[in-house]
């Protein structure tokens, strides 16, 4: 099948490079050239496991990049438009681009043709799609207009579209839907998992991707109402995590107990500062005004926002109490990034703690895996210093911050840590360690819904050092 897919995002270029990957072939469009052009050379943009091995798979073969939309669309048999819709002022997804792309869709649109809506959007959008299509000329009969949202996790999005737990597809009509399901068949039958060379060979075991097949209104909530949900669980999950430290108990432990039960799952439940990134902050908010909008008056997904955002101010908070004063205080800081493994740091719990820690007059060293070159564009204080690495952080600062769940924070050598840092304080805004080895290896430890631990007398500093390592929970902790 021949598939043109509008906008080289995140959600674009995975799409792309996976539909070229189950056998379809595929143009991905950007309007920004230089993007273009370095995908053509084989450079992906975007920090994503995976991607850089199936971009030169296909690059040049059954993948290919251009600049222009009519081209792309009068070339191929379905159209993604998988453009932004950032949030706009009022909360609400801005759909300018969604629109300025049905604008050129339109003026190609030549036999028939099945337009995909993939890109986060709030219900209605198909309608709208179909209307702005027909009124800048696309004869109407010559195209459909179907919802595919997608659930791809950045950090493993690559394997969430291969792999995936379910694909919607929304169509109103018979015969467009019959369309994306062949684009999918690869999938749905199975026959990609027979395939000796399929990604990430063999590490996958997998019989058939399950499809729902809705009316395009449907799967237009269902995508908002997903990450709804999920925003929820979390920000449930860090509330229940307040009470549990007021009351002594242990936030891991009820998650556990809570987690097994089927009908909850153990899934994105792991307390801490909070969500972030590009979908959720944005989405809720977005899925907020849609209720709006119906005069339906959603007050749950409020909560759920004021949550997220005070989830940062108690941090904030803990850090004071740990600290006393933060004027001229040095910290070391892990993580930047808006969870692991990712290097984007859009509405990170990280940055804003770190901003409000620079506002209140305190020093930084900071590190991050991957997020330092984007963190660099939005955090330029002179008081933020970046190093090279996690032990530079610890050296001589006040107090260690764990602010993002990569694996490799979770593995630290905290006797090496402890001899650099000028106070044993581990403030972890993501729980990677257990409070009791931590306090057992000479440190002072906060966290997140579990009481503080604290180190037995004799090993406070000044007194010579002797810990095992401290084995990290992260096996047990994954966000996902
Ligand atoms: C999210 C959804 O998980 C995807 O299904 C969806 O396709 C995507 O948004 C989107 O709409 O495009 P993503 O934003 O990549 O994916 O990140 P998640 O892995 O969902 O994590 C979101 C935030 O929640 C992160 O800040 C993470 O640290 C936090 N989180 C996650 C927790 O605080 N606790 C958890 O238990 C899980």
């Amino acid at each position: 099948m021949r598939i043109a897919v509008i906008g080289s995002g995140y959600v674009g270029l995975v799409s792309a490079v996976c539909f070229a990957e189950i056998g379809h072939n595929v143009i991905s469009v950007d309007n920004d050239g230089l993007k273009i052009a370095a995908l053509e050379r084989g450079e992906t943009p975007i920090h994503e496991q995976y991607l850089p091995e199936l971009l030169a798979r296909h690059k040049g073969e059954r993948l290919l990049f251009s600049t222009s939309v009519p081209d792309a669309v009068r070339q191929s048999d379905v159209v993604f438009i998988t453009v932004g819709t950032p949030q706009s002022q009022t909360g609400e997804a801005d759909l300018s681009y969604v629109e300025a792309v049905a604008y050129e869709i339109a003026t190609a649109l030549a036999g028939s043709k099945v337009i995909v809506e993939k890109s986060t959007v709030p219900v209605r959008t198909c309608e709208w799609l179909h209307k702005s299509l027909t009124l800048n000329g696309a004869a109407s009969g010559t195209f459909s207009v179907v919802s595919n949202p997608e659930f791809l996790r950045e950090g493993s999005a690559v394997t969430d579209f291969l792999y995936p737990d379910r694909i919607v597809i929304g169509a109103d009509d018979s015969a467009s839907a019959s369309v994306m399901q062949a684009v999918y068949k690869p999938l749905t039958s199975g026959s990609y998992y027979g395939e000796p060379a399929r990604f990430p060979l063999e590490s996958y075991r997998y019989a058939k991707a399950p499809m729902v097949v809705t009316n395009a209104k449907s799967a237009e909530l269902i995508k908002h109402a997903s990450n709804a949900f999920l925003a929820m669980k979390i920000s449930f999950i860090n509330a229940v995590a307040n009470i549990s430290e007021e009351v002594g108990a242990d936030i891991q432990q009820v998650c556990a107990g809570i987690g097994s039960d089927s009908r909850i799952g153990s899934k994105f439940l792991n307390a801490g500062i909070g969500y972030g990134g590009s979908c959720f902050p944005k989405d809720v908010q977005a899925f907020r005004s849609v209720a709006e909008q119906c005069n339906y008056d959603f007050g749950l997904l409020t909560e759920v926002m004021r949550i997220n955002s005070d989830q940062r101010v108690r941090f904030l908070k803990k850090i004071r109490s740990a600290l006393w004063t933060l004027r001229g205080k040095q910290l070391g800081v892990l993580g930047l990034a808006f969870k692991a493994d990712t290097d984007d740091v859009r509405e990170s719990p990280a940055l804003s703690i770190i901003e409000a820690l620079v506002k209140e007059g305190a020093q930084l060293k900071v590190y991050d895996p991957a997020g330092m070159p984007n963190a660099r564009k939005v955090l330029s204080a002179a008081s933020v210093t970046y190093v090279d690495d996690e032990y530079e952080t610890a050296r001589g600062s006040d107090a260690l911050l764990i602010l993002t769940e990569w694996a490799e924070f979770a593995v630290l050598d905290f006797k090496r840590m402890r001899a650099l840092l000028k106070y044993p304080i581990v403030i972890d805004g993501r729980n990677l360690y257990q409070p009791a080895a931590m306090a057992k290896a000479g440190f002072i430890y906060h966290s997140i819904g579990r009481a503080s631990a604290h180190p037995a007398a004799e090993s406070l500093p000044g007194v010579e050092y002797s810990a095992e390592p401290v084995p990290a929970l992260r096996a047990s902790n994954s966000a996902d």
